[in-house]
């Protein structure tokens, strides 16, 4: 279905919504006034009221990226806008639009079965396609913004639907125009250009392992390799409550990593496209000593240091206490400051 034959009736209002089961930590939290939006023509109209009534207000996706109070004062627009059409193809590439609020995975799942290889490599990450440029996501050697064309937005300062071009965007390593602008622009649909040329990228360490003397896997089988490393590291969010990786990888001057690196000879790190260095903050945090250990309702994942998780009945304060502490052991101990990757609502 085309998001665009999305009808623009008012936007459906829940008062006191719960969102225990929209966001992935399973925070117990609860949205004061919640409109569904299925279409981008409803934006401007609740917008307005937003602005009339003075309320504070943010957009959420998936959920899988960011950190809940127990109520979110004010407006909380679930972006629920559906859709996704092929709208060009040549001999060079394909575009697609897609509307904002479409599961991540389900979409890349999609692009496999029409036959457009490209996003194999993003498998499995939790969210929805809206939420997708703003971190710029990436994992095993690729990062969306590669694949993006353009996407479209709701300005909110000029009140305007504007198209952003990918050199628009300023995409770099979790990071884009519109982290950048908070509070300022609404994902109501992503344009990707899927070039037609495909070619199998396993370079990132745990692909080349699982395709360890196979030089040529197809897409689905790229697919199905990222999902099950997936599964094995990172834990399912249906089972135990957890964001992803919770830090951002930290990016060190040149100087900096070779005098950590000749402290620490195990330092595991990758080069950085500015010519800095970019560390592993699991590899930081687990040689602190975290990884699995728990501190109240909060804990480290045993299998990747990286991820904080919710043992049950946590609440952002139980996270952030536990992030505090890592922040600042890693700080004492490498010199090195971690920054939390979801947002803090
Ligand atoms: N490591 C440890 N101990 C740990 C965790 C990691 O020593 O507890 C070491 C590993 O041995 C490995 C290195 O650190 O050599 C990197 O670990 P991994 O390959 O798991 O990747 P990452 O850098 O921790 C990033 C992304 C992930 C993405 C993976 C794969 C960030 C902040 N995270 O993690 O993204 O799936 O690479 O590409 O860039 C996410 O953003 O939510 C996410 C899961």
């Amino acid at each position: 279905m085309n998001s665009d034959q999305n009808t623009s009736a008012s936007p459906k209002l829940t008062l006191n919504l719960s969102l225990k089961d929209r966001n992935t930590f399973g925070f117990d939290a609860c949205a004061e006034l919640a409109y569904e939006i299925t279409a981008a023509d409803q934006i401007p109209g609740v917008m307005n009221e937003i602005a009339e009534k003075q309320l504070t207000w943010r957009v959420l996706g998936g959920g899988s990226n960011v950190i809940l109070p127990k109520v979110l004062p004010g407006a909380t627009l679930l972006m629920n806008i559906t859709g996704q059409q092929i709208t060009t193809a040549d001999a060079s590439s394909t575009l697609i639009a897609v509307g904002g609020g479409v599961n991540w995975h389900e979409f890349v799942a999609w692009t496999l079965e029409e036959g457009l290889p490209g996003l194999e490599n993003l498998a499995l990450i939790p969210g929805t396609v809206g939420a997708a440029p703003i971190q710029n996501i990436g994992a095993y050697g690729v990062e969306i913004g590669e694949y993006i064309n353009s996407v479209e937005v709701f300005d909110v300062k000029t009140k305007d639907f504007v198209t952003l071009t990918k050199e628009a965007c300023h995409f770099a390593y979790r990071d884009s125009y519109f982290k950048q602008n908070p509070q300022r622009f609404i994902v109501t649909k992503v344009v990707f250009r899927i070039p037609r040329q495909w070619q199998a990228r396993i370079h990132y360490a745990d692909l080349a392992k699982q395709f360890s003397g196979q030089s040529s896997p197809s897409p689905e089988e790229i697919f199905l390799a990222v999902c099950k490393i997936r599964t094995l590291k990172l834990p399912d969010p249906k089972v135990i409550g957890n964001a992803g990786s919770f830090f951002q990888n930290p990016i060190v001057p040149s100087e900096q990593y070779e005098t950590l690196r000749q402290k620490h000879p195990g330092l595991v790190s990758y080069p950085d496209a500015t010519g800095k260095r970019k560390l592993a903050a699991g590899w930081l945090i687990d040689q602190c000593g975290f990884k699995g250990q728990r501190m109240g309702n909060a804990g480290v994942y045993e299998k990747q240091a990286l991820v904080l998780v919710n043992h049950g009945n946590g609440i952002a304060q139980d996270i952030l206490r536990l992030a505090k502490c890592i922040q600042d052991k890693v700080q004492k101990e490498f010199g090195v400051s971690l920054d939390i990757e979801p947002n803090i609502l």
